[in-house]
């Protein structure tokens, strides 16, 4: 990706609150120390952690300090996605590698508490698309406006199918295929994903 973003209107102007952004039932926030601790539950539970390039299990304790302090890092978030009627937690989202000179991140940090989405059924319309297409949707709108990037990447397990029809729904596309060695000093096959600032207003406008 060649687009290249003039810098200042970055992450120095990422608003300090605890909402980040709003989607049509979740809502994206700096978590609290409790949610917190659920988001690394919930991301060394084995049928997800599996799904990350560092699959190792998390250190709770290291890991709560690591998610609190995320705010205060300028390249780097980790959130937690809340259903706005009750406040409960859903998930978690977020983003890594924001890199001013060339205006774009990484997305990533998904995962859905299914045990939760599965409650849903009764409270949501059937055309509803889940809480976590809500909350993807909702930060990549305020990615290409409020941290004013011009890309906005992903990188997928290349055996993650949820995953990859999940970031495809988002609306990036697949542009190549990379071989990367692990932590583990193991190989991974990931399918890198792009959107440009000039693809998504043509999604944004359908
Ligand atoms: C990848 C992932 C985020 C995709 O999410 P998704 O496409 O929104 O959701 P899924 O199809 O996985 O599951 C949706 C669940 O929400 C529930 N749900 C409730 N209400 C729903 C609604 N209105 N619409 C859709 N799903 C709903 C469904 O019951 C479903 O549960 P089920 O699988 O028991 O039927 C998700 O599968 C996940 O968290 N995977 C593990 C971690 C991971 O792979 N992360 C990506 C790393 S790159």
């Amino acid at each position: 990706m060649t687009e290249i973003v003039p810098s200042e209107t970055m992450a120095s102007q990422l608003p300090e609150s605890r909402v980040v952004c709003i989607g049509e039932f979740v809502e994206l926030v700096r978590p609290t120390a409790e949610e917190a601790d659920r988001m690394v539950r919930l991301r060394n539970e084995p049928a997800n952690r599996r799904w990350f390039f560092d699959n190792r299990i998390l250190d709770p304790i290291q890991s709560r300090r690591w998610i609190l302090e995320s705010s205060q890092r300028t390249h780097d978030e980790y959130l937690a996605i809340r259903w706005r009627g009750d406040g409960r937690l859903m998930g978690t989202i977020g983003w890594s590698g924001l890199s001013r000179a060339q205006g774009s991140a990484w997305f990533g940090r998904i995962i859905l508490d299914r045990k939760e989405a599965r409650t849903l059924r009764y409270e949501v319309g059937r055309r509803y698309p889940g809480p976590m297409l809500d909350a993807a949707i909702s930060l990549r709108d305020y990615a290409f406006t409020d941290m004013g990037l011009r890309v906005m990447r992903a990188s997928v397990l290349a055996t993650n199918c949820k995953a990859l029809a999940f970031t495809k729904r988002v609306g990036l596309r697949p542009f190549a295929v990379c071989d990367r060695l692990t932590p583990r000093l193991t190989t991974m096959r990931t399918v890198e994903f792009a959107l440009t600032i000039s693809r998504w207003k043509v999604l944004a406008t359908k």
